[in-house]
């Protein structure tokens, strides 16, 4: 770990009450961010309040919901007039709901977490990148947003969706200085179980074919940190618009 990396920055995470996010953090603010993380989970929060003491590292952790404008703009507010790393990590499962099972309260939620989020919290920081020179927006995407065996239909579709949203951001604002890219996990062993329950046995058995030739035992959160962490980091300064499979090879089947 390089305890310099990310020195005199201020990077803003979000989920960072659990799993990806919650190390990223860690990580980051081990690196030398200032960091800013939300959750909209209060439980979680507290309970990560507790790791970040117990590791006697800094992390301003606050409640929002990336899902609501007011939270975002509070949220980016609490950063002043700063933000050189975004890290979109929150995110949840669709229950591995097919087309034909997938009822619109699913399809709805799982899009306005994990693609109308990222989208308004980008949104709400390019100012203050632009101001400044440039940053560095890190979403983390999934091998859902490459292919369908991941989960169900509602997942699939906002994490296929993300990597436009990413693109775009690299497209039009890395002549400016701003970088955007994405991480794509396979499956890593967090708290997302709770909405990856499946509530139709046969999508999730026919995910499982390939997962289970590549991908068989979960990465830890902190694997992909150390991604997102480079990725937002003066070292990739010449990555912009990249989709990086962090899966095990699960990829690759
Ligand atoms: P997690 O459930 O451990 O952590 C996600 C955090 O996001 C939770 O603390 C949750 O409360 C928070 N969150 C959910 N909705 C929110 C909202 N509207 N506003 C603010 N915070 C919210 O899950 P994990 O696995 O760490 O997920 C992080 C990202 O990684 C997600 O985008 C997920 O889709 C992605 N991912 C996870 C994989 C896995 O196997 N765990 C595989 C591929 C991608």
């Amino acid at each position: 770990m390089d305890k310099s990396r990310h020195t005199g920055k201020v990077a803003i995470v979000t989920g960072a009450a659990n799993g990806i996010g919650l190390a990223t953090a860690l990580r980051m603010a081990k690196e030398g961010a200032r960091v800013i993380g939300c959750d909209v989970n209060e439980h979680a929060l507290a309970a990560a309040r507790a790791t970040f003491a117990e590791q006697a590292v800094e992390v301003e952790l606050t409640k929002a919901d990336v899902t609501s404008q007011d939270d975002v703009d509070r949220l980016v507010a609490t950063a002043a007039d700063r933000v050189d790393v975004l890290a979109n990590v929150a995110g949840i499962m669709d229950f591995f709901l097919p087309l034909g099972d997938v009822d619109d309260a699913t399809w709805d939620r799982v899009l306005a977490v994990n693609l109308t989020g990222p989208m308004r919290l980008s949104r709400a920081v390019i100012p203050l990148m632009l101001a400044r020179g440039g940053g560095a927006i890190v979403t983390v995407a999934s091998k859902a947003s490459v292919s369908a065996g991941a989960s169900g239909v509602a997942y699939t579709a906002s994490k296929h969706g993300v990597i436009g949203l990413v693109k775009s951001i690299a497209y039009f604002y890395g002549p400016q200085g701003i970088r955007s890219n994405a991480v794509l996990p396979g499956a890593v062993a967090t708290a997302i179980g709770a909405t990856a329950a499946p509530r139709v046995p046969w999508a999730m058995e026919r995910a499982q074919l390939s997962m289970a030739t590549m991908n068989p035992t979960p990465a830890d959160p902190d694997t992909i940190a150390t991604a997102v962490s480079w990725l937002a980091s003066d070292e990739a300064s010449n990555v912009n618009g990249a989709t990086l499979l962090d899966d095990g090879g699960w990829g690759s089947a």
